[in-house]
């Protein structure tokens, strides 16, 4: 990988691994991790080799995506010793993966700089307007309806998500330059939902 581009080998085997996926989790959220990953890094520092390699793979282990997610690890560790990754950067790469999903525990110490900074890319892409499709996209996939205007405590429901996670996110970003990043796209949160209860009457969950 040259100059920490995205041209080689990295970005050919990431659409292999999360091509097909339609649950928000695809190549394209891939490549807006890696976007943000670099506007943060731009400003909070880090190694840009190690943050440009996770912030693409960091969903190519998923347990939302994968079944084995230990042999997803073991892929993508010998895909990146095969592109001249470091038996250390390796791990490094390996130990941000596995750290940043969120179900694996939102409030597992980060220590580097580098796993801030793409914990913090990931869950920009969750708010904000994209953050919506996503997670109508994702509900879709998994067959949940988006409101469940007879029992409106439904927790099954999309709506449901935005408060279980959508709108807590922006209090759990890691660095200065994500949490004023994620100021401008609550707010967009705030507004959706409140159309949406305006349009329709229906009952927060
Ligand atoms: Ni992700």
């Amino acid at each position: 990988m040259k100059n920490n581009g995205i041209d080689g080998k990295l970005l050919p085997f990431v659409a292999n691994q999360l091509g097909d996926d339609m649950t928000g989790h695809g190549l394209q959220h891939a490549l807006r991790v890696f976007g943000n990953a670099r506007t943060l890094q731009a400003r909070e520092g880090g190694n840009l080799r190690i943050i440009t390699a996770a912030a693409l793979l960091h969903d190519c282990a998923d347990r939302k995506l994968f079944d084995d997610t230990d042999r997803q690890r073991a892929l993508i560790a010998g895909f990146l010793r095969s592109i001249d990754f470091s038996e250390e950067e390796t791990d490094t790469v390996d130990g941000i993966i596995r750290t940043i999903s969120f179900n694996q525990g939102e409030n597992l110490p980060l220590s580097t700089i580098e796993a801030k900074i793409v914990r913090d890319a990931d869950r920009l892409d969750a708010i904000g307007a994209v953050g919506i499709i996503r997670t109508i996209e994702y509900g879709t996939a998994r067959h949940r309806p988006f409101y469940n205007p007879e029992n409106p405590g439904d927790t099954g429901t999309t709506l449901n998500h935005f408060y279980e996670k959508l709108l807590r996110l922006k209090d759990l970003m890691h660095t200065p330059t994500a949490r004023a990043m994620a100021e401008e796209r609550h707010r967009f949160l705030e507004r959706f939902l409140k159309q949406f209860y305006d349009e329709t009457g229906a009952d927060r969950p």
